[in-house]
């Protein structure tokens, strides 16, 4: 239908006769000489249809988004009527002949509109998607996948699907569930991820595997987070957890050159779980910021003001410090909307000191005394100008505050000394331990612990796993371990769950057997496929690079999906809906 691409044209077109399509993005009327942005997947062409044209009367009924085909000669834009900002910004083509294609309704939003509520944007997904931002992150999408797929190739991993109508893989998520037709009162779940076909495809000696693969979650959705996403799923036999990571290393920093020619160094620096709680108060730590998480319990214990002394006495309690270098400025009012973000994450109370030229100031000063501030400036090694803030609670809202105040500081700051940093976190505890005593695996139960059965059996709480996560910039883009491959620990572990053996047989009886039968070591990793995209181009949220995103209550807002169900079809799978009574 035609011969070139609205973007694709320059001045090296001169003097051509063209055909282009696509749809109109402005349409202006300058007295007598009608204006058209012609807009395709390549980008825009100023179309010029003079009153003499014989398709002037049509072109006086066209309107934005119209789908047209032009035919007309390209010239020369004239003096200072060129346009920078456009590829095509140099040339214009004069229409000869013009087609609708297909008219418009006026459209409900401005397509490159910035200021177009999401609601709107969502409803109208296919109208959104036209405009320049969502089209250039969906290519780079295209791009990642496309990559992904000839570095796995090449290393010799086969791509290999697994199924969605499947039963629960547990990832620590509620599962998404299918009633079944044929057996009554059954259900399947969707997977969260492939984990237990890709062990079995292991044990079923393909050796390397990789999918790009959907995975579903029912949780709490958050700002990178989607109830259906996409992994670059990943197994391999016979590699140890070093072997793996380089691997995928190699394959990320190939990934960041060729999509958007970021050379992310080296080596990616490694740090352990331990290391990353004490210093980041997170296990996904920004590297780009270079501010501190500081322990001062120890400078603490003996002092007479109890909101600190209990605290740094107490082991499952922190009392610990942030160092913001030439933060002294910081206002009073800033500093009560910091002890307002920290409440956010329970804390009762942010205290600080400020480095003044005369001195040390804070309203606390004269609770803490002279001593105990003077020994906190030196631990954190504060100079004048600069400001600490300290916190004492709970471990869990000590770190959360904190690490989560230290993002935010950076960011009102401007305190990023980096524009890439990757970090692989090790060492990961096996178990986190719940409130009411029982074990919850950090990873998933499939992973590797690094002691034997009778250690684990001793002290499990302490044990540590062969996983590992992939951190760049603060956002946890993969995950990954080393599996258990030996049926007596894997029931082990699943017994530390307590998941007794009539359970475990029900569950993963045949991940059980299968373990029986030869089954060769093996680990991998899987990564968060709109993560890293939206890493890559720079978004804010997770919606923007995904064609057709669910809301943050999981809800399509273009289908309107989910939706009640017929009763007859209920009746068929022998379901009844009950809901909950309004007040
Ligand atoms: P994990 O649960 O850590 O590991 O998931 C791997 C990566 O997937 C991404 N991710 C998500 N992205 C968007 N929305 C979500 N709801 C969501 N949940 C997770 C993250 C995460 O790092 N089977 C294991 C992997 C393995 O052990 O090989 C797994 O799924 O970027
Ligand atoms: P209060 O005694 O509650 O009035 O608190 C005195 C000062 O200590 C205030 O500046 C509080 O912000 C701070 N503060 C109180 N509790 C904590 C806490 N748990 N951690 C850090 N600072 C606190």
């Amino acid at each position: 239908m035609r011969t070139h691409f609205c973007g694709a044209l320059n001045k090296d077109n001169i003097g051509q006769v063209v055909e282009i399509c696509g749809w109109v993005n402005r349409r202006r009327d300058h007295g007598g000489v009608i204006f058209l942005d012609v807009r395709d997947k390549r980008g825009i062409a100023q179309v010029v249809i003079n009153p003499n044209n014989t398709d002037f009367a049509l072109a006086e009924r066209i309107r934005n988004e119209f789908v047209l085909k032009v035919n007309g000669s390209v010239i020369a834009r004239g003096q200072g009527l060129t346009n920078p900002k456009l590829p095509s910004g140099e040339i214009e083509i004069i229409a000869q002949h013009l087609q609708i294609l297909n008219p418009s309704k006026p459209v409900p939003f401005q397509i490159d509109a910035a200021d177009t509520s999401e609601e709107i944007r969502l409803k109208y997904r296919y109208l959104d998607l036209r405009n320049n931002a969502m089209q250039k992150r969906l290519k780079v999408r295209s791009k990642v996948t496309h990559y992904m797929r000839a570095f796995m190739d090449k290393h010799d991993f086969l791509d290999i699907e697994t199924p969605f109508l499947t039963k629960a893989t547990p990832e620590g998520a509620r599962d998404y569930l299918v009633p079944s037709r044929t057996h009554l009162g059954e259900f399947f779940a969707l997977p969260q991820s492939p984990q237990l076909f890709k062990q079995l495809l292991m044990m079923s000696g393909f050796e390397r595997y990789y999918q790009i693969v959907r995975c579903f979650r029912d949780e709490d959705l958050r700002a990178d987070r989607q109830p259906e996403f996409t992994q670059l799923d990943v197994e391999a036999s016979f590699m140890n957890e070093k072997e793996i990571m380089a691997l995928m290393e190699m394959m990320i920093r190939g990934l960041f050159k060729s999509v958007v020619g970021v050379d992310l160094g080296d080596k990616f620096p490694t740090i352990s779980y331990a290391q990353a709680m004490e210093k980041y108060g997170t296990d996904c730590p920004d590297m780009r910021i270079p501010l501190e998480i500081i322990s001062i319990d120890e400078l603490l214990t003996n002092i007479e003001f109890r909101v600190f002394s209990e605290p740094a006495q107490n082991p499952k309690s922190r009392v610990a410090a942030i160092k913001v270098p030439g933060g002294a400025h910081i206002s009073r009012k800033q500093i009560d909307n910091y002890t307002k973000f920290v409440g956010i994450y329970g804390a009762k109370g942010l205290a600080y000191i400020k480095i003044n030229k005369d001195g040390p100031a804070s309203p606390i000063l004269k609770f803490l005394g002279a001593e105990a501030s003077q020994n906190i400036i030196d631990k954190v090694d504060a100079k004048t100008g600069d400001i600490i803030f300290f916190g004492a609670d709970k471990v869990k809202i000590v770190n959360e505050s904190l690490a989560n105040l230290r993002e935010k500081l950076a960011q009102d700051l401007d305190l990023f000394n980096q524009d890439w940093a990757p970090i692989w976190v090790v060492d990961f505890p096996l178990f986190e331990v719940n409130n009411n005593n029982t074990l919850n695996t950090i990873h998933h139960p499939f992973t590797a612990p690094r002691v034997g059965i009778d250690e684990l059996e001793k002290n499990p709480t302490t044990a540590l796993s062969h996983a590992y996560d992939l951190v760049i910039n603060g956002s946890e883009v993969g995950g990954g371990s080393i599996r258990i491959h030996q049926a007596d620990m894997q029931q082990k572990i699943l017994k530390l769950l307590g998941i007794d053996e009539t359970e475990a047989q029900d569950k993963f009886g045949f991940l059980l057997n299968a373990l029986e039968y030869g089954c060769p070591p093996h680990g991998g990793m899987a990564f968060g496929l709109d993560r890293l995209v939206m890493l890559i181009t720079n978004s804010t949220s997770i919606r923007d690079v995904i064609a057709f995103p669910k809301t943050q209550t999981a809800a399509c807002l273009l289908t309107d999906a989910p939706t009640q169900v017929p009763k007859k079809i209920l009746r068929e799978l022998n379901l009844e809906v009950r809901l909950p009574k309004k007040d």
